[in-house]
């Protein structure tokens, strides 16, 4: 079964041509980054302009990389949950109309899912369930017991900022250029992660939340700090050090949480689960504590149609199927609970 998975619901415009849900057959992302970069954040009125321009071309480019015509669909999928209302917007109303023009299903998916489900795409069966979730992008922190795809339990998430969202903000404010998350791990592969002491929020709570703001706080008074002192001030170490504190808060509480809940294999996915210090830290760490820690490729971490069209397959095997009346929520809970999240 062939499914095109579209997905705009941020910055990225994507279409992918997934078989069977598991074997990629294209997955074209057209990345906004230099219509925004100016801004030093994500426009939701232009993001929404610039997947009108693109998402024809991107979808007729997904399927001449996959080999295959529209006839050739069995089915339409699209995010149609969680993200800029305007931009997911964009991705619904083009998938209604290729759903209806070749008459196949549609099928509306939360994003949130998508990203959960992408490790199983890359994984397969190596996929455990029950399973720890930490789903840590650019506008959410969550921890979730993920008993089988379509089934969650919220156990945590960020009371504040998202882990990504921080990443940005501190490098607009050193001015490194946008998305921070990647600039800041490259930068932080040459610094020195012990250079700066800042903390780690809520390292040691009786829960398993998270809160970054304090953490940014801290970041950019030591910075300030500095300058006003005339102190030279090593960039590659702020970055290390910032990035050290929010990699051991998120490891140490997403591996408390596999513990407690007695589950052996945690799964890290969203953009920032392509943070190479956060990847090296959950595999030493699981390693020494029996855990097998899973992330996809780069390509599946960041906003991708891939990951939309794989976990569309599933809900329609379990007749999940949406009709021409689907509607686009900017912020929608997960799943059947009902839990409310970041
Ligand atoms: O999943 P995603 O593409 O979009 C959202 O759903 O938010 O995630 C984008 C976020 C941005 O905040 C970006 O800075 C962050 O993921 N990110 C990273 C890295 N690559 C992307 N953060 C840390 N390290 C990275 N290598
Ligand atoms: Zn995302």
């Amino acid at each position: 079964m062939l499914i095109l998975g579209i997905e705009t619901s941020c910055d990225d415009t994507s279409a992918a041509v997934v078989e069977d849900g598991m074997t990629i057959r294209s997955n074209i992302i057209s990345s906004q980054i230099k219509e925004h970069a100016p801004f030093g954040g994500i426009v939701p009125e232009i993001a929404a302009r610039k997947h009108v321009e693109s998402i024809g071309i991107i979808v007729e480019d997904a399927l001449a990389e996959a080999g295959v015509s529209y006839e050739d669909l069995d089915a339409i999928a699209v995010t149609a949950r969680h993200g800029l209302l305007r931009s997911i917007v964009v991705g619904a109303a083009a998938a209604k109309s290729l759903a209806y023009s070749l008459d196949i299903p549609l099928i509306g998916v939360h994003h949130i899912e998508g990203h959960i489900y992408s490790n199983l795409i890359e994984h397969g069966d190596k996929l455990q369930f029950p399973h720890i979730c930490l789903t840590v992008s650019g506008g959410h922190t969550l921890l979730l017991l993920v008993h089988a795809i379509n089934r969650y339990e919220l156990i945590g998430r960020t009371l504040d900022d998202a882990a990504g969202e921080v990443f940005d903000k501190i490098a607009k404010f050193l001015d490194l250029g946008f998305p921070g998350g990647p600039i800041i791990d490259k930068l932080a592969a040459q610094g020195n992660p012990k250079a700066f002491d800042f903390p780690r929020p809520m390292l040691n709570s009786d829960n398993s939340d998270f809160s970054f703001s304090g953490l940014k706080t801290a970041v950019i008074k030591e910075i300030e700090k500095q300058r006003r002192a005339g102190a030279e001030i090593s960039i590659p170490d702020v970055a290390a050090s910032f990035q050290q504190a929010v990699v051991d808060v998120l490891v140490t509480k997403t591996i408390r949480a596999a513990q407690k809940y007695g589950v052996s294999t945690i799964s890290v996915c969203g953009g920032v689960a392509a943070n190479k210090g956060l990847r090296k830290a959950f595999e030493e760490r699981g390693q020494s504590e029996g855990l097998s820690a899973l992330y996809p490729r780069i390509a599946l971490c960041t906003d991708n149609g891939a990951m939309i069209a794989g976990l569309a397959y599933y809900k329609l095997q379990e007749g999940v199927q949406s009709d021409l009346r689907l509607d686009a929520h900017a912020n929608a809970p997960l799943g059947a609970l009902k839990v409310q999240y970041k």
